[in-house]
C-alpha cells in the first residue's frame, strides 16, 4: 500500500494531509523504496551531481532570542565576533580559488550590518567574480532593505521558516518574533525575484507527525527553489538545553518526501545532519539530497558560530573539507561538481 502511495506521490508530485501522515508514521516500513525513488528522481532532473556551496559565517552578533539557537542575543557564553566588510569579500576570493561558485553570506541578525555595507560588500563580489552567485541568509528585513541587495546582485535568499504552524512557531520563538512577519518576508522575497530557500528543524521540541505532513503541503503551496532541513540538536546555553535531538532517520525520510514533492528543489544534506549522525550527508545524498554547504568562514572564527552543540568542521581549513567530501561523496556514486547550480525549470 505504501508503495502504491509513493507512486502516486511520484506520478502527481503531491498527496493529501492524511496520505502523507500515513507515509510519515509508517516510515519505517517504506523509506527504503522512498529513497530509491527520491534518487532517481533528483538523478533524472540535476544527473549525479552535487553541488556546493560555499558558506561565510560573516557575524554571530544576533539581535533574537529564539529558545533553539546557540547565537541567541541572550547567550552570555557566546564569543561574538563580525567580521569585516573586506575580510568577507576575501573569504569569497580564497573559496573562488577552491573552486565555489555561489557564496552564501550567512549571519545572526546583526544591526551592525546595514544595508550600504552589504551592498558594497555585493557588489565587490560580483565585480570580482562576475560568472558567481550569490546567496544572501541574513533572516528578517524590510522589504527596502530586500529591494536593495536584490538590486546591488543577490541572487537568492535563504529564510527557514521554521515551522508552518503559527502556534509551534510561537513555542520556538520568544514574542518579539512573528510567524506573520516571516511570512511577510517570505512572500517579499519571492516577488522580489530572489531564488527562495525556506526549511524547518526535524524534531525541534514540541513538533508532531501532522507537522510534518503539513510541512509538506506548505512547501507545495510556496513552491520553493531550495529547501534546507536539519535535525534539531540541543544547544547547552539556551532554554531547549534538555530536549532531545532530532535523528537522521526522520531527516533523511523527509528528504526524500520532499524531493518527490518538489523533483527540482535544491536540496542540501545540512551540516547539522552531518553532526547527528557520522554519515549523515551521505545519507542525505542518497535520500535524494544535491547540495552541500562546506564552510569557509576563516577557522579562527569556526568555533563561535555554534548554532548547537557538537558542530562538525569546525577546525578543518576549507581545502580540507572539499577533500574530505570529494571522498565521501563518491562512495555514495554522485559527484562534486562546482557550476553554480541553478535551480533547474527544465525536467
Ligand atoms: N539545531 C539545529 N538547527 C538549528 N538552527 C538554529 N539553531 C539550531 C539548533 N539548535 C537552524 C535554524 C536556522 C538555521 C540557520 O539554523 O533552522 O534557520
Ligand atoms: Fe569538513 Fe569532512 S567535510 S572535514
Amino acid at each position: 500500500m505504501y508503495k502504491e502511495l509513493i507512486d502516486r506521490l511520484e506520478k502527481e508530485q503531491t498527496l493529501d494531509f492524511e496520505e502523507y501522515l500515513l507515509l510519515i508514521e509508517h516510515r519505517d516500513e517504506c523509506s527504503q523504496y522512498l529513497k530509491e525513488k527520491a534518487c532517481e528522481v533528483r538523478n533524472n532532473v540535476y544527473g549525479r551531481r552535487v553541488f556546493i556551496r560555499g558558506l561565510i559565517e560573516f557575524s554571530n552578533y544576533c539581535k533574537n532570542n529564539c529558545y533553539y539557537c546557540g547565537i541567541r542575543a541572550e547567550n552570555k557564553n557566546a564569543e561574538r565576533y563580525r567580521l569585516t566588510a573586506d575580510e568577507i569579500i576575501s573569504c569569497a576570493d580564497d573559496g573562488y580559488k577552491l573552486g565555489f561558485r555561489t557564496f552564501v553570506l550567512q549571519g545572526g541578525e546583526d544591526p551592525h550590518f546595514t544595508d550600504d555595507i552589504f551592498c558594497r560588500v555585493i557588489n565587490e563580489i560580483k565585480q570580482n567574480h562576475p560568472d558567481c552567485a550569490i546567496t544572501l541568509s541574513l533572516g528578517e528585513r524590510s522589504y527596502d532593505s530586500y529591494k536593495r541587495l536584490r538590486e546591488a546582485g543577490a541572487d537568492r535568499y535563504l529564510l527557514r521558516h521554521e515551522t508552518c504552524n503559527k502556534s509551534h512557531y510561537k513555542k520556538l520563538h520568544p514574542e518579539q518574533m512573528s510567524y506573520s512577519n516571516r511570512l511577510r518576508c517570505i512572500n517579499d522575497l519571492k516577488s522580489l525575484g530572489y531564488q527562495l530557500g525556506i526549511g524547518f528543524m526535524v524534531g525541534s521540541p514540541y513538533q508532531t507527525d501532522e507537522d510534518l505532513a503539513n510541512e509538506m503541503l506548505f512547501l507545495k503551496k510556496i513552491n520553493p527553489h531550495m529547501v534546507g532541513i536539519g535535525p534539531f540538536i540541543p544547544h547547552k546555553d539556551t532554554p531547549f538545553k534538555d530536549f532531545e535531538s532530532g535523528n537522521a532517520e526522520l531527516t533523511t525520510f523527509l528528504l526524500a518526501l520532499i524531493r518527490l514533492t518538489l523533483p527540482r528543489v535544491l536540496l542540501p544534506a545540512t551540516t547539522a545532519l552531518g553532526t547527528i549522525d557520522p554519515l549523515g550527508r551521505e545519507k542525505g545524498i542518497n535520500a535524494g539530497a544535491n547540495v552541500l554547504m562546506p564552510n569557509l568562514s576563516p577557522v579562527g572564527v569556526r568555533k563561535k558560530y555554534l548554532l548547537y552543540d557538537g558542530k562538525i568542521c569546525t577546525g578543518e581549513e576549507a581545502a580540507q573539507c572539499i577533500a574530505c567530501l570529494k571522498n565521501r561523496i563518491e562512495k555514495t556514486g554522485c559527484r562534486i561538481v562546482t557550476d553554480r547550480g541553478d535551480y533547474s525549470e527544465e525536467i
